[in-house]
């Protein structure tokens, strides 16, 4: 089962949205008259003056030491690289194109180690492809939403053909995030090729048309693609019924959001508090104190490398290692755990090292970074245990 944790999820969304608004504040906050565009500014953007005919990017308040005044305007090109999301009808797709056949290399070669063969998943990473399609015997693609229904003994797996709502996001989310050690450098081209390869794998149709070797994919195919699950959500905030159907959702509070209004009096017995009937609020289970290992409060840093310069080693675990290895969220040993680290090298450092190039259980081979070299993998792996040494 995937281990991260949907909280931590959640927060990184907040944090990237956070930094997106302090842009927006950022350009609300130019006063005019006091900027102007100068050649030579950041991305074309706009200068501040200062002393003796100096222009900064940088707004220098030599007057006020009131309030907030910091930073600059966005420019275009700053907010258009936020700016990266497709609409489900393929508005903000760019242009390019690849084939499944493509697809099918790029994806073994950069994805299979996480994702598994064919999408299909068991290596601890999210599946992507199979789950549970049967049809049932209208010829409709069992999802989510139904198959329960049908009392199949396969539980449900959300992939990209069981679950998602839209096809558009399968190619925002690949350029965005994938693979997951080196995001963003795949080309749109490539991002097309993986995107019409994992739909091929998830057995979709696109106007009539099975997805074969051979098939290019582009933005206005993409936009065409209807997902088994499009309707599967509830409540549906896509199309003309939209406002209504979210307007219905929140009216029913009780129901749909556990928020009922509070019995203050002659209130039914909640059970549980007498010791023999069931409680029907059920106890959050696990509170703080009989967590086992209890949580640590106190964080050891990885030490200083000597002179404070990085090393090498350093670089490349920043690089290719760190995002799985700083916590142990991924279930990775995380570097700076003494205790944890002393029972990994139990195995030996040859088995060790043979693991982190191999890959072992959510460990990818190499981290998932082809590039390094078995000498670079033992040169970050002795930082690691360095690192998680006592001292
Ligand atoms: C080193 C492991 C790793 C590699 C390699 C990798 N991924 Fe992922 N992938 C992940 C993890 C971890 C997640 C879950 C991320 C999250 O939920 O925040 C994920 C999530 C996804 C998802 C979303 C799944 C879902 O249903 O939520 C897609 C799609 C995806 N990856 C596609 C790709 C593609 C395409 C490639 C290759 C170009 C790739 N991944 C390479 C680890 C990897
Ligand atoms: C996508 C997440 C991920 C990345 C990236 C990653 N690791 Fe790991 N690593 C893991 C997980 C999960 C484990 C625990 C595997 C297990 O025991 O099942 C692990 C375990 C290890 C171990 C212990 C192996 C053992 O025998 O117990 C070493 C050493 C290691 N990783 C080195 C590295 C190095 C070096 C890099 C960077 C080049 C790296 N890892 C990048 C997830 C990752």
């Amino acid at each position: 089962m995937f281990k991260l944790d949907r909280k931590l999820i959640t927060i990184g969304m907040t944090l990237a949205m956070s930094s997106t608004f302090a842009l927006a504040a950022a350009s609300a906050q130019c006063i005019p008259g006091v900027y102007e565009s100068k050649p030579g500014a950041i991305d074309g953007g706009v200068t501040y003056p200062r002393k003796n005919g100096i222009y900064t990017a940088y707004r220098y308040n030599t007057q006020s030491t009131k309030g907030v005044w910091f930073g600059r305007a966005a420019t275009a090109n700053e907010i258009k690289a936020w700016d990266v999301d497709a609409l489900p009808d393929g508005t903000g797709l760019p242009e390019g194109e690849g084939s499944v056949e493509l697809g099918d290399e790029l994806y073994e070669a950069q994805c299979a180690v996480c994702h598994g063969e064919f999408g299909g998943g068991g290596k601890g990473y999210p599946q992507l492809a199979g789950g549970n399609q049967d049809k049932d015997e209208n010829g409709i693609v069992k999802t989510l939403k139904n198959q329960r229904q049908y009392g199949n003994t396969d539980a449900p797996k959300r992939t990209v053909g069981t679950y998602w709502p839209v096809a558009t996001t399968l190619f925002t989310y690949i350029r965005d995030a994938m693979p997951y050690a080196h995001p963003k450098s795949l080309t749109n081209d490539e991002v097309y090729a993986i995107t019409a390869y994992i739909l091929a794998q998830n057995e979709l149709e696109i106007d009539g048309e099975e997805l074969d070797d051979e098939y290019v994919l582009n933005a206005e195919k993409l936009a065409k693609v209807v997902l088994p699950n499009r309707d599967g959500f509830y409540p549906n905030i896509d199309g003309p019924k939209a406002q209504e159907n979210i307007r219905a959702f929140f009216a029913d509070r009780a129901k749909n959001i556990g928020m009922g209004t509070r019995c203050m009096k002659d209130c039914k017995d909640p059970g549980g508090q007498d010791g023999k009937t069931e409680a029907t609020v059920v106890k959050i289970k696990y509170e703080m104190k009989d967590v086992v290992p209890p949580y640590a409060y106190a964080k050891d840093l990885p030490p200083e490398t000597e002179g404070g310069s990085v090393s090498k080693a350093e670089k490349m675990y920043d690089a290719s290692c760190k995002l799985c290895h700083a916590t142990d969220t991924m279930g990775a040993p995380a570097v700076g755990d003494t205790n944890t680290w002393e029972s990994v090298m139990k195995k030996g450092m040859d088995t060790v090292l043979v693991n982190a190039i191999k890959g072992t259980g959510g460990m990818p081979p190499k981290g998932g970074n082809m590039d390094l070299s078995d000498a670079d993998i033992k040169e970050i792996v002795e930082f690691m245990i360095n690192s998680s040494k006592k001292h």
